[in-house]
């Protein structure tokens, strides 16, 4: 059975959008049926156009959709992508989560599968808080929770983080990390095909 995955990313800088390209790929290989979204910029234009480093990845990433609540309509699963700010998600993807109201009110968010993945500076800036912190909106939308948990030996690999993968920035996307994102996909995506499959 096809798993009609959104892998819906917020990144400034870059790693985020990596991270979520690699788990979209993985989920292909997979079989899924794969969209990968992104949370739409909400900073002024001329803020993102101030910075060198963000402008750029806001031009690489130019031809990336704009994440819908149709999108988490048409979804199995979702595979959640956001940098660390100040101890919680990035606002970006925090103001594209409160448009899910009206969808939320139908009842169509129920029974999705969620997981979630995020980066920050430093390996104890929030990285937790921050995954924690879509698991607690997940719960609010009945969705289900399928974090990687130590499930395999990949996720003591990269840090030994049980409730996503967390990307310390300026550490290479080394083989290892690129094992945990895959191993976090593919939970989800069998956790997904069960539910879907007992519905
Ligand atoms: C406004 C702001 C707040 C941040 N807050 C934190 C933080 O609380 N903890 C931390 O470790 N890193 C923090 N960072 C670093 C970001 O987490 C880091 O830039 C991000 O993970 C990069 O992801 P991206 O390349 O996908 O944008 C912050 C960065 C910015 C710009």
């Amino acid at each position: 059975m096809s798993i009609k995955l959104a892998v819906i990313y917020y990144s400034t800088y870059g790693t985020n959008y990596e991270m979520a390209t690699l788990a979209a790929e993985f989920a292909k290989s997979a079989g899924a049926e794969v969209r990968l979204l992104k949370a739409r910029e909400t900073a002024p234009a001329e803020v993102v156009a101030g910075q060198q480093h963000w402008k750029a990845v806001a031009e690489r990433t130019a031809h990336i959709a704009n994440v819908t609540p149709d999108d988490m309509v048409w979804a199995d699963a979702y595979l959640f992508s956001c940098p660390t700010r100040f101890g919680v998600q990035a606002s970006q993807m925090r103001a594209f989560i409160d448009t899910l109201g009206p969808i939320w009110a139908q009842g169509k968010l129920v029974n999705k599968a969620v997981s979630a993945m995020t980066s920050a500076q430093n390996a104890h800036g929030g990285q937790e808080q921050t995954l924690m912190s879509f698991y607690a909106s997940a719960l609010h939308w009945g969705s289900i929770v399928v974090a990687p948990g130590f499930t395999d030996p990949a996720i003591y690999k990269t840090g030994g983080n049980p409730y996503g993968y967390s990307h310390t920035q300026g550490q290479p996307f080394t083989d290892e990390a690129k094992a945990s994102i895959k191993v976090q996909t593919l939970r989800l995506l069998d956790v997904a095909g069960r539910l879907k499959a007992g519905a």
